[in-house]
């Protein structure tokens, strides 16, 4: 399976995006377009960096009524983007529902994955706040489970999930991983991370990067530096 490292374009405009992005010469990343920069700035942004050669996950992690997701889904389907997502915790349902509008007539669509447990989430919070009982573990196993039979590709999780996501859904469903920082540098808001070395020892799929490369002094070092530990390049 393809793995790559996604820089999270965390920006609240076009000038600022496509200013960092013009200092990545000569390479393409791969581009996470979140709700901050959606928001702001709608899908012209994402027409402007798909033309300009980057592939983008869309992150706009729906969640809502089954027949909404279809329908916005359909709407996001023309926007050729090559992977977007929804929140488990919309149940069965809802994942089928999003595959349906987002595959187009011809048979094709994006990749499709679902958010199991924020990595900012901590097992506390969600057992004393949502009122979910069980461990942070198998709440994230059973919604991938149910991320895979409603039919999509994988999940959004912490690296230190990866390998409990492989285990019960099998090597080919994809991880993509938020939650990623260098040994030597701030946690922020995240609770469950990891390094990127350690993240490709784990399994993951993608990892997804953001302030360890948007706010650092130098990018485009910081986002080498995690190839090179996420891809051993
Ligand atoms: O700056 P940082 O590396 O923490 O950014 C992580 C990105 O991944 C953010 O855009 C955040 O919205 C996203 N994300 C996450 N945890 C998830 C799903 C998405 O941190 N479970």
């Amino acid at each position: 399976m393809a793995k790559d490292v996604i820089i999270a374009c965390d920006f609240s405009s076009k000038e600022q995006t496509l200013a960092f992005l013009d200092r990545f010469t000569g390479r393409k990343p791969f581009v996470k377009i979140g709700m901050e920069l959606y928001y702001a700035e709608g899908p012209e942004i994402v027409r402007e960096i798909k033309k300009r050669g980057h592939r983008i996950f869309l992150d706009l992690k729906l969640h809502d009524i089954p027949n909404t997701v279809r329908k916005t889904m359909q709407v996001l389907s023309r926007l050729d983007v090559d992977m977007t997502n929804v929140h488990a915790a919309g149940t069965v349902d809802m994942m089928r529902a999003a595959v349906e509008g987002l595959t187009r007539e011809d048979g094709t669509r994006p990749l499709l994955i679902a958010v199991t447990q924020l990595t900012s989430t901590s097992e506390e919070r969600m057992q004393r706040e949502l009122l979910i009982g069980a461990s942070i573990e198998a709440t994230i196993a059973k919604y991938a489970e149910n991320a895979k039979e409603a039919g999509l590709d994988g999940v959004v999780c912490s690296p230190l999930e990866a390998q409990l996501v492989k285990t019960a859904c099998g090597a080919e469903f994809m991880t993509v991983t938020p939650g990623i920082r260098f040994a030597d540098a701030s946690k922020d808001d995240q609770v469950r991370i990891t390094t990127p070395a350690r993240a490709r020892e784990i399994g993951s799929d993608y990892i997804v990067v953001g302030r360890p490369v948007t706010a650092a002094d130098n990018p485009v070092a910081a986002y080498e530096r995690c190839c090179k530990e996420f891809l051993n390049e």
